[in-house]
């Protein structure tokens, strides 16, 4: 792309994402940029009239933070460019995105620069979408030559129908290749790696990555908070469309798709990523447990202004079970686990292999320890992200050098081995999710962003198993440190006990 005139625009500049990470995200991407021939503008905006939306915003500036490699002196001098660059506006009316165009246009013709870009991060809720993309349409496209791209927070629609009218909305105001469909979990540092690990360590894996060898995976994301304050959203969405439909999903598709043959090909690492979703078994009622833990019910009629008869059957926590129709896994469990108000806080993707095959005999006795890798997203004990492999299975190769192995650990048990009875590999420097997708963005780069084909291929998978959900009771679950042996999870009439340490469940007892 040719060098220029960047103008980033962050609508809902002043919310609690761009707060806690949009502005960080950015000022990072301004930090890497500052000597490449590009120039800036930051342009915070929202429905607030500036008066009292600027002061919001500076505060949110001045928090920006540099990584460790600049100096202080540095780090200050490069805020306060920062500072320089960026401005609140009101963002309401067409005439207001009019002016917006009309004080970048001036701004070009000050500099005496080419046009690069135009960045829209499009923080507010998802019914504004339709109204902001018409309003970016009809007023605000670059000069040509320069590149537009608008920047959609999920929930990207509340089932497959509603997706499909946003996308055919949106549609008729962006191109497609316009549209950069944020999904979090792809700019954290080991889903990005769970590719390159799978196409570095293929000598071993090839053997193994099949029915044959895996027991089950498991995809857990359990987190301790409860969702206060954010009832009116959370009520209508609930854990299975917040967490499971996007996030988990996601990372069940890099672990399973087929290897592309050259990982930094969009269109293969997508159509591979599509080609999963064509082979998942229908998700039917008997392969869901729904929970809720218990002082939700009072949240909601708090939030909501309801009386004390109310109930929500929205779930909190969910476990569900799926299977892919390929003969490469068939039969295999993948387990998608995520919940509030549960004993821990801890994200992680396993595979678990059966143990007979790499079990190790040692003194006349049969060792079995758990056999498995781990992509450990960075929450929990180890509290850094990692990919984990039993010594017993075999040892990996590094993944492009900017990964190290950790040879030094701390006394921590993850999914019963200690930690010493992993290989471990982790980033040798640690980057912020939204920090590294903005950076894809700036560089054009969509393979870790949503496609429209993706995204309604996931909505058909979760649609119907949310249909048939709709009107079943979830169990009431404390919510706290006693959740890890409350969820007691049953699938199929067979139990799966759900401890906060490991999930067991044997072949047997799972069918199919
Ligand atoms: C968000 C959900 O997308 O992901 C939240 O809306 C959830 O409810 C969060 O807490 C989890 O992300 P992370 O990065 O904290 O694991």
């Amino acid at each position: 792309q040719r060098p220029g005139h960047v103008s980033v625009i962050i609508v809902g500049a002043t919310g609690d994402l761009a707060k806690k990470y949009l502005w960080q995200g950015f000022f990072q991407l301004y930090v890497n940029q500052v000597s490449s021939g590009n120039s800036f503008s930051f342009h915070g905006g929202g429905l607030s009239p500036a008066d009292k939306a600027t002061p919001v915003l500076f505060e949110a500036l001045k928090a920006v933070s540099c990584s460790q490699d600049v100096s202080p002196e540095r780090c200050a001098l490069l805020k306060e460019q920062f500072l320089r660059l960026s401005q609140y506006r009101q963002l309401k009316t067409l005439e207001d995105y009019q002016a917006l165009a009309k004080h970048i246009e001036q701004q070009l013709q000050e500099e005496g620069m080419t046009e690069a870009g135009r960045l829209f991060y499009l923080s507010v809720p998802a019914f504004a979408y339709a109204d902001i993309a018409e309003k970016i349409n009809g007023s605000c496209r670059p000069s040509s030559g320069a590149w537009l791209r608008v920047v959609l927070e999920k929930p990207f629609g509340h089932d497959f129908r509603s997706a499909q009218v946003l996308a055919s909305q949106l549609g008729s105001s962006l191109k497609d290749e316009e549209m950069y469909r944020i999904d979090h979990y792809l700019g954290k540092q080991v889903v990005s790696k769970i590719l390159p690990f799978r196409i570095e360590n293929r000598q071993f894996l090839d053997p193994i990555w099949n029915k044959h060898s895996i027991e089950r995976i498991e995809i857990v994301v359990k987190e301790t908070l409860d969702v206060k304050g954010r009832i009116p959203f959370y009520d209508q969405y609930g854990v299975i469309r917040d967490v499971l439909q996007n996030h988990l999903t996601e990372v069940m598709t890099l672990l399973t798709a087929k290897l592309p043959k050259n990982v930094s090909s969009t269109e293969e690492v997508l159509q591979n990523k599509l080609q999963i979703f064509s082979s998942l078994l229908p998700l039917g009622k008997n392969q869901a447990v729904i929970g809720q833990y218990q002082a939700y019910k009072s949240e909601v009629q708090q939030e909501l202004n309801k009386t004390k008869d109310h109930i929500s059957l929205t779930p909190t926590f969910a476990a569900v079970l799926a299977h892919i129709d390929e003969t490469q896994y068939e039969g295999v469990p993948i387990l998608l686990i995520s919940g509030k108000m549960l004993d821990e806080r801890v994200g992680y993707a396993r595979i678990l292999f059966k143990n007979d095959m790499f079990c190790l005999q040692k003194h006349n006795s049969v060792h079995c320890k758990p056999k498995q890798i781990v992509f450990y997203f960075g929450h929990g004990d180890l509290q850094y992200p990692a990919i984990l492999v039993s010594k017993n299975l075999f040892k990996p190769a590094l993944i492009d050098g900017d990964w190290k192995e950790v040879t030094e650990h701390k006394d921590v048990s993850v999914l019963g081995l200690s930690i010493s009875d992993y290989y471990v590999q982790t980033p040798t420097e640690q980057r912020e999710a939204y920090a590294e997708l903005i950076s894809h963005i700036f560089a054009g780069r969509k393979n870790s962003f949503i496609s429209s084909e993706n995204l309604l291929a996931s909505w058909s998978l979760w649609t119907p198993l949310l249909s048939s959900l709709a009107s079943s009771f979830p169990r009431i679950y404390p919510g706290g440190a006693d959740n890890g042996a409350l969820l007691d999870v049953r699938l199929k009439g067979n139990d799966i006990s759900y401890s906060s340490e490991v999930l067991i469940i044997s072949p047997e007892q799972m069918g199919g």
